[in-house]
């Protein structure tokens, strides 16, 4: 699939089947998504996958911190809603040059490459996160150190045929682009013009 092509038909699936990549696939995609622009290469960031009844356990351990019963039930069967709940943990690496929010940027933009590269193999991927990234009981049970934060559940699986995926559009973003002009007083060679200003530059 060209690069326009896959960028154009990837849609977050909210439904996803058996299969899902192997661990092996998952980590050779990683590999190309980890080339991703990342300032130092510090790949900030490690991936626990969660597969078959591991995903019931996890749901236990989110359900421990809900309010009602209600909430028990929901939190429970959230990471049943994919055959493979990759677990986005970043680990930032602290008092770097690179600054921490550069870091979760190199982190996005891995992300972001590694779904395009899912949905290039015929899988589907939703990047979910909600207070669940925060939950004592998941970070118990997966083992996170006091430093590392889960900044994303990538659910992944092939997407359900049953279901019609809507056409995407292009997003207008005229709007959000502008062009910079220097002011003719910053200018060499146009100072003069400057001179002849009543009102500031915009
Ligand atoms: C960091 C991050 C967290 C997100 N968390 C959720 C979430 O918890 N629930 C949700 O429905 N969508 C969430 N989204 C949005 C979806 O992943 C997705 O982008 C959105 O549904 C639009 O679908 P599209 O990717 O097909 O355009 C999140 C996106 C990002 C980047």
């Amino acid at each position: 699939m060209e690069l326009e092509a896959a960028i154009r038909t990837r849609r977050s699936q909210h439904r996803l089947i058996d299969p899902a990549p192997s661990d092996e696939e998952f980590v050779d995609l990683l590999g190309w998504a980890a080339t991703a622009p990342d300032h130092g290469h510090l790949r900030p960031w490690r991936w626990i996958l969660v597969r078959g009844d591991s995903r019931t356990a996890l749901g236990a351990a989110l359900a421990s911190g809900a309010a009602d019963a209600e909430a028990v039930r929901r939190e429970a069967r959230k990471p049943l809603r994919a055959p493979l709940l990759a677990t986005l943990v970043l680990v930032p690496q602290r008092n770097h040059r690179v600054p921490d929010w550069e870091q979760l940027a190199a982190s996005s933009a891995m992300v972001n490459s590694l779904m395009l590269l899912l949905h290039d193999r015929g899988f589907g991927s939703m990047w979910r996160t909600g207070p669940s990234v925060d939950s004592a009981g998941a970070r118990l049970l997966l083992r996170l150190a006091p430093h590392e934060r889960i900044i994303g559940w990538l659910y992944v699986g092939t997407p359900d045929p049953t279901r019609r995926t809507v056409p995407r559009t292009p997003v207008a973003v005229g709007h959000r682009v502008s062009r910079f002009t220097p002011p003719p007083e910053t200018v060499p060679g146009r100072m003069h013009e400057a001179r002849g200003l009543t009102s500031p530059v915009p």
